[in-house]
């Protein structure tokens, strides 16, 4: 059985949870519950960062210690992750013990292969970003995110990252699509072409942080000791058998880490690259750029609440070219959710059901002659979960959903064509074979489904009374069986109002 490792990033504890986390989570969440279903063993972590000034800073604001804060705020992620129906195999928080341990020697190997120098910092800081600035790379005295910076100037340990130019660029050279998308990989290759400086790995100014071995008054960089969470949980760290990580998504915010940082670290480690860095896009709130000073961040537990955490899901993995900024807006929701799944598929599956029970005594129906239209929609229907194979290969969420669309689309062209309720006056044998290619139509859209909307596919399935099912069942060997007694249809995808 081959393995896949997914990993989303680990989220700062600094604030509540908002439709940003939700976002990557729910990618990452779609992915491996897709990898298992056809077949994969799968290791999905997450998880939250809880160390550095950043979040320091929040803690001292909310007149609390910082491990109680952390303990406090991190447990509102693990809240999300079950209302948001995630899978994830592990929750890392970099605040537990097996996590510092192993960063601890991480740094030694660092040190021991010549790759940790003691210098002093002088530069800017921008504690939202976590991040190092240049002078020349300011926008108004901001960082180029408009994040405030700050000047520091303190003692501080380096990592050669200027030694590594050469080595990132091979990297994107023999693994081209290490960073996806494309535009963002030719970002990332401007960066590092244009020259690397050694990045400043410790600070002395605060004491919320892994402490740099052997070295009082430094804790370690934020960032250096988060990128290792990716390792530090698995049982055999970089010797495991899910070394190297299949899957990094990250927003394009953190790109740079995750792309140019992170291998870096890798290798003067001397442990495998990961296989590839996905950056989407960023949500926006009917237009407007997120934040807490707008006072319109969204906040993914009332909007469950609302519209249940199906539609939320579907709505955020469908609505956007997964890699493309997409914007929140709740006629936006409305409409992608009443025309795919409510209209398209919902009305269907509860026309079909309805009329079965009401006229075939809730049996599925025989299948006698099939005629080449009913083989057409049958072929799309068992090429559906390659063709999403397909565009999960190069993390396409949106396309592959589209293919379960596409497939309703047809299954409602079919319909006009064979309108069931004519037939049943005309032509019983006919009508029965059009109403079960319909159902056998419906039971692989809910296995296609079930990545993405798990509980309302489990209820489509379960009222063709067939139970979770891989995709290795969405083929003709695992067909419905004719003469089986169906349970009465109750809606599955309501229209919103
Ligand atoms: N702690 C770091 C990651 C360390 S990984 C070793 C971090 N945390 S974060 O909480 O600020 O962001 C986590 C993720 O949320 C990022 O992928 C980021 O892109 C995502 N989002 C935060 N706001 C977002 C939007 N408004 N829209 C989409 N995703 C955004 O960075």
């Amino acid at each position: 059985m081959s393995k896949y490792y997914v990993a989303t990033p680990i989220y700062y504890v600094n604030d509540s949870p908002h439709i940003g986390h939700a976002y990557t989570t729910t990618a990452a969440d779609f992915i491996a519950r897709f990898m298992r279903l056809d077949g994969k063993k799968v290791l999905f972590l997450t998880g939250t960062d809880e160390h550095g000034l950043k979040i320091q800073k929040a803690a001292q604001k909310a007149e609390m210690e910082p491990q109680a804060f952390t303990d406090l705020v991190s447990q509102r992620f693990r809240d999300l992750n079950r209302v948001m129906n995630f899978t994830e195999d592990d929750f890392i928080r970099t605040s537990a013990k097996r996590h510092k341990d192993y960063v601890s020697t991480i740094w030694q190997r660092l040190v021991d292969n010549g790759h940790i120098y003691l210098d002093k910092y002088a530069g800017w800081y921008a504690v939202r970003d976590e991040a190092f600035y240049a002078e020349d790379e300011l926008v108004d005295g901001k960082a180029p995110t408009g994040a405030e910076v700050e000047w520091v100037e303190e003692p501080s340990y380096f990592f050669r990252l200027s030694n590594f130019q050469d080595k990132l660029l091979q990297l994107y050279e023999d693994q081209p699509d290490f960073i996806l998308p494309k535009s963002r990989r030719n970002e990332v290759l401007s960066f590092v072409k244009a020259g690397l400086q050694d990045l400043s790995v410790s600070r002395t100014s605060f004491s919320w942080g892994i402490p740099v071995p052997g070295a009082s008054g430094h804790v370690m960089y934020v960032w250096l000791d988060a990128l290792f969470f990716y390792l530090s949980s698995l049982e055999d760290k970089e010797k495991s058998e899910f070394w190297p990580c299949d899957l990094h998504i990250v927003g394009k915010d953190i790109l740079r880490f995750h792309a140019v940082y992170w291998p870096a670290f890798l290798m003067a480690a001397g442990i495998e690259v990961p296989h590839r860095v996905f950056a989407h896009g960023w949500w926006t709130n009917n237009g407007e750029k997120i934040s807490k000073s707008l006072g319109n961040v969204i906040n993914p537990l009332e909007l469950v609440k609302e519209f249940g955490v199906d539609y939320i899901r579907y709505f955020m993995l469908r609505e956007v070219p997964f890699g493309n900024d997409g914007n929140y807006s709740r006629t936006a929701l409305v409409n992608r959710i009443n025309a795919e799944l409510a209209n398209n598929i919902g009305n269907l599956m509860q026309r079909v059901t309805s009329f079965v029970h009401a006229h075939n005594n809730g049996i599925i129906p025989q299948c006698s002659t099939i005629q080449p239209e009913d083989r057409v929609l049958l072929e799309q229907a068992y090429s559906l979960i390659d063709k999403m194979r397909q565009e999960m290969e190069t993390q396409g969420l949106n396309l592959a959903i589209g293919h379960v669309v596409e497939l309703g689309n047809a299954a409602n062209e079919y319909v006009s064509r064979n309108p069931f309720w004519e037939l049943r006056k005309t032509d019983n044998a006919r009508m029965q074979t059009v109403l079960y290619v319909l159902l056998e139509t419906m039971r692989i859209i809910g296995i296609a489904l079930q990545p993405i909307v798990p509980d309302s596919a489990t209820k489509l399935l379960a009222q063709l009374e067939v139970k979770q099912s891989s995709f290795a069942d969405a083929s003709a060997d695992k067909k419905l069986i004719s003469g089986q007694q169906l349970v009465p249809p109750t809606p599955v995808f309501m229209r919103i109002q």
